[in-house]
């Protein structure tokens, strides 16, 4: 097989999709791809056209080969997300195969889309695909079963059951090779950065950096592999993590001893230092101190946000919001269980429209501001928040760690731990990654509590109980 050019129109293409997503989005009642839309027997005649014009560039699996992007899996499906199945067949239609673009009938397009739709897990229906662009403009590409993207659909605030979403994912324990001699500690810090590559903080092979002197934020490359570590003696608790549009890695610090702690720092890709917020040791709820700094989030404007207070029953439970120039701009926050309040709030996330989404724990819900703190709203349906991501198509990712029945830490019966997916625009659950330890009730955490989501839509979840970071990609072929 030859290497394949990479086509010169697929910006303008994926430019020109965007706009008719705009339009077709705003339909009502659409229908989308889980309601049946192809048939068996076309996908059947779908997968020979496939196999004939587009399997030597994309692969017997849709996984792709080399620049031939896949046509299944978590990347396409969330690429393609929210958009309608007219823009996929146009863009097949007009840029693929891509040596003899538009040289196979409509027909065939249709029915390798068909054949697509089915490889990726969307069930078969009672009538065809139709070849043209203008019956197919109706049908939404929904990743996650119905919800992720709908704008009107009416609010899930309290789902019949909590627990009771379809996992389409696979976990991978195993996907982070460390160096010879160094095992993970208690983590939960993860991110990806522009390159694809990994970046974790953990609490120096144990749970705590405090008496050691190993390096505990590492970078791994997309493969997984261990390529560096550093920030050795920095470090106490490293908690939070977020790697920002420069690819910059920021790392909070929730505890303290004399000399270190309580501090944010920001990194170079290379490991040096570039800002400190707070005072190394001093842990104190002020303008430029933090008690113990549990999340840090920087927003598209350069404004760096700072969640801290990681003590139930204790002040501070705050955001402080600063400039890009990293001074202090303003804060709220009081502790307690009233709307607007905050009780541990543990992590930090924005949506597109800039409202900032507060993982406030001890008060089982995510708190929701805008960018000067007037509180907006309240959800409860994604658990007892410890971490959450928000991707660039407003679906939300929140990892609950320690939901369980006994009254004292963690008590919210009926939730069970895991990491729920779903829409940061209505609010909705859609898919539901259970934790995996058997017995949750016996200890206040468990399975993911940081959370990260790389543009093609792998989960990575670091573990402060498992000392592992898991990765999870979205089951070809299984429905959510
Ligand atoms: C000669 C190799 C080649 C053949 C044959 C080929 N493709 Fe492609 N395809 C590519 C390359 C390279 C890309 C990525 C460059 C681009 O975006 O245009 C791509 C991208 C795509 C995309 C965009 C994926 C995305 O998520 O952005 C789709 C859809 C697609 N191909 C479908 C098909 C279909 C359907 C066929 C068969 C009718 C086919 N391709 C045949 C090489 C090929």
């Amino acid at each position: 097989m030859s290497r394949p050019r990479i086509s010169r129109i697929a910006a303008g293409v994926l430019a020109s999709a965007g706009a008719l997503a705009v339009l077709t989005l705003g339909q009502a009642g659409g229908r989308t791809v889980w309601n049946g839309v192809y048939t068996a027997a076309q996908a059947e005649r779908g997968a020979q056209t496939y196999a004939s014009y587009c399997q030597g560039c994309h692969g017997a699996q849709l996984s792709g080969i080399g620049e031939a992007k896949p046509l299944s899996g978590a990347g396409f499906l969330s690429s393609w997300n929210g958009l309608s199945v007219a823009d996929l067949f146009e863009r097949m239609r007009t840029t693929m195969p891509q040596d003899a673009p538009k040289s196979l009938p409509r027909e065939a397009y249709a029915d390798i889309l068909a054949y697509v739709l089915k490889f990726n897990g969307f069930p078969a229906g009672q009538s065809e695909l139709p070849g043209r662009a203008e019956s197919l403009a109706d049908i939404r590409i929904d990743a996650f079963g119905g919800a992720a993207l709908a704008p009107t659909a009416a609010r899930a605030e309290t789902p019949a059951d909590p627990n009771g979403a379809p996992n389409p994912y696979v976990a991978d324990p195993h996907f982070l090779k460390l160096p010879a001699g160094r095992t993970m500690g208690s983590t939960s810090a993860v991110g990806t950065d522009s390159h694809g590559h990994i970046w974790v903080a953990d609490r120096c092979g144990a749970n705590s950096c405090a008496k050691s002197a190993l390096d505990p934020v590492m970078e791994f490359g997309a493969d997984g592999r261990f390529i560096k570590a550093f920030g050795g003696g920095r470090f106490v608790f490293p908690h939070g993590l977020f790697v920002d549009a420069h690819d910059h890695i920021w790392v909070t610090d929730a505890q303290s001893v004399p000399g270190k702690g309580a501090q944010v720092f920001e990194f170079d890709a290379s490991g040096k230092v570039l800002r400190t917020l707070g005072k190394a040791g001093v842990s104190k709820a002020g303008p430029d101190t933090f008690a113990e700094p549990n999340a840090v989030f920087v927003a598209p404007g350069g404004a760096i946000f700072v969640a801290d207070g990681h003590t139930e029953g204790k002040d501070p439970a705050r955001i402080v919001k600063f400039g890009p120039d990293g001074r202090f701009a303003t804060q709220w926050g009081t502790r307690g269980p009233a709307p607007g309040q905050l009780e541990v709030p543990h992590a930090l996330a924005m949506d597109s429209k800039g409202r900032l989404f507060v993982g406030d724990r001890w008060n089982n819900r995510i708190s929701i501001f805008d960018a000067n703190g007037k509180f907006l709203e309240a959800w409860s349906q994604f658990g007892r928040p410890s971490g959450v991501f928000i991707d660039r198509n407003d679906v939300i990712y929140v990892t609950d760690s320690e939901s369980r029945t006994p009254v004292g830490y963690g008590h919210h019966p009926g939730w069970k731990r895991g990491i729920r997916v779903g829409s940061a625009r209505t609010g909705q659950v859609a898919a539901f990654i259970p934790d995996t330890d058997p017995n949750p009730d016996a200890g206040a955490t468990s399975g993911a509590e940081g959370i990260w989501v790389d543009p093609h839509g792998v989960i990575y979840g670091a573990q402060v109980e498992q000392k592992a970071v898991v990765r999870y990609t979205r089951a070809p072929g299984r429905s959510p």
